[in-house]
């Protein structure tokens, strides 16, 4: 596990964007695996404006998204489908048919899983995943629990997700309730793993994730026994490590 130490969010975002770049730049047909949430933004804003600056060519990349809530279609202004298009598709020359996330409005959970597990497999695995950090320590949508999940799975969010999550809905009972996500061992074959935490608000739980033992109750932890696993936080992420 490698750390990097950026001094805020825009230094974490830039040290995240250059590993981004550079994997863009040695491999044009790279597969990204992609992440949603407040802690990417930055990255996504420092990609789009090197691709305007002529110096990252997407049109090569398929990307992977982690996860969708369940029950929001691609055009709801909540769904990580909006999300990826209005922070990063829709600025870069990404080709729309090369992006992939799980689909909200399939209510079989076993058919819409299969289907995704399918995707990343026809993608040959991810080549670079990119994470944020849950406030319990998820990765996509992997809640704590008593195991690690393997593959693309239905969740119910916990409690402490769905109120983390109200600050973008608006109010707590428009949050849904479950999500469809990649699994643990799809992330764990990322050849490459990159994560970006901001905040003193997740001090703790980067503590407990990277200095703690191994642990499903912290999915991220799995991250430390990763071949290829960089964490990129700010100092106030890092202000419980010595
Ligand atoms: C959501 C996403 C995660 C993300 C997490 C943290 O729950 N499913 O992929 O890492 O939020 O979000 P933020 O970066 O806003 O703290």
């Amino acid at each position: 596990m490698k750390i990097i130490r950026a001094r805020d969010y825009d230094h974490m975002s830039r040290q995240a964007a250059n590993i981004i770049s550079a994997q863009v730049i040695i491999k044009p047909d790279s597969v990204l695996g992609l992440a949603t949430g407040s802690s990417p933004i930055g990255t996504y804003k420092q990609l789009i404006a090197w691709y305007e600056k002529g110096d990252i060519d997407f049109s090569g990349v398929r990307t992977v998204n982690l996860d969708e809530y369940v029950g929001l279609d691609a055009n709801h202004v909540q769904s990580y489908a909006h999300f990826m298009r209005s922070n990063l598709f829709d600025h870069i020359n990404l080709r729309l048919e090369n992006t992939n996330i799980p689909s909200g409005v399939e209510p079989d959970a076993e058919t819409e899983c299969a289907r995704y597990d399918r995707v990343i497999r026809g993608l040959g695995g991810i080549d670079l995943q990119l994470l944020g950090l849950g406030p319990n320590g998820h990765i996509g949508f992997n809640e704590p629990d008593d195991h690690f999940s393997k593959t693309t799975h239905k969740v119910a969010l916990t409690d402490a997700t769905v109120k983390a999550n109200t600050r973008f809905f608006d109010r707590e009972s428009d949050v849904p309730r479950y999500a469809y996500t990649m699994g643990i061992q799809d992330i764990m074959q990322a050849e490459r793993v990159v994560m970006v935490v901001s905040g003193a608000g997740k001090a703790g739980i980067v503590r407990e994730a990277f200095f703690g033992p191994v642990t499903p109750r912290i999915p991220a932890s799995i991250l430390q026994i990763h071949k290829d696993f960089t964490l990129v936080a700010d100092e106030e992420a890092l202000s419980q490590i010595d």
